[in-house]
């Protein structure tokens, strides 16, 4: 059974993740999306919001299991027995970032963890938590990027009135 991790911070989920997660999820038998609790971050949504957000983003696609980790990527892998990790590309900007994480990964897992990139839809390719954030943060227009109810929970988390 092929199984692979797609690890992240999803804070929130944006279509763009959505896509990956569809695309990986038609290639792996098993896909974990991972939310990975930074205690040296101060996200938006907490590890337990974020978690629920994906799986109800996720909850028609049979194959997708969501769940959270903290600390190094490769010791959450060895543990699952994940030896693929899934990443969405966007642009040359954010190949030199993956690419020195993934190099990273498979040096210090010796090799027991490799990384797969899908290049991200065009129409998404824009697309970042941060700027969804920023843009909600104004009350700004953020249906062409989450889902409904996650624009909800965004403009709720900002105070903004729809
Ligand atoms: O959605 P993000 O914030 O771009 O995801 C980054 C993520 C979670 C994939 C990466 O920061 C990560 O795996 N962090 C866990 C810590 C780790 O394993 N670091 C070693 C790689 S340099």
């Amino acid at each position: 059974m092929k199984r692979a991790v797609y690890p992240g911070s999803f804070d929130p989920v944006t279509y763009g993740h959505l896509d990956i997660i569809r695309r990986a999820s038609e290639i792996f038998d098993v896909l974990i999306v991972s939310v990975l609790d930074n205690k040296a971050k101060t996200p938006l949504f907490s590890v337990e919001e974020r978690v629920k957000i994906l799986k109800e983003a996720t909850k028609d696609i049979p194959n997708v299991e969501v769940d959270s980790f903290s600390g190094l990527l490769i010791n959450y892998a060895a543990k699952k027995n994940l030896h693929i990790a899934v990443r969405g590309l966007r642009a040359i900007t954010d190949f030199e970032y993956e690419l020195q994480i993934a190099q990273t990964n498979r040096k210090l897992s010796e090799g027991k963890l490799d990384t797969m990139f899908l290049t991200t839809s065009l129409e998404y390719a824009y697309l970042s938590s941060s700027s969804v954030k920023e843009i909600a943060s104004f009350g700004g227009d953020i249906s062409q990027c989450v889902p409904d109810f996650v624009a909800e929970m965004l403009y709720e988390k900002y105070r903004i009135v729809h």
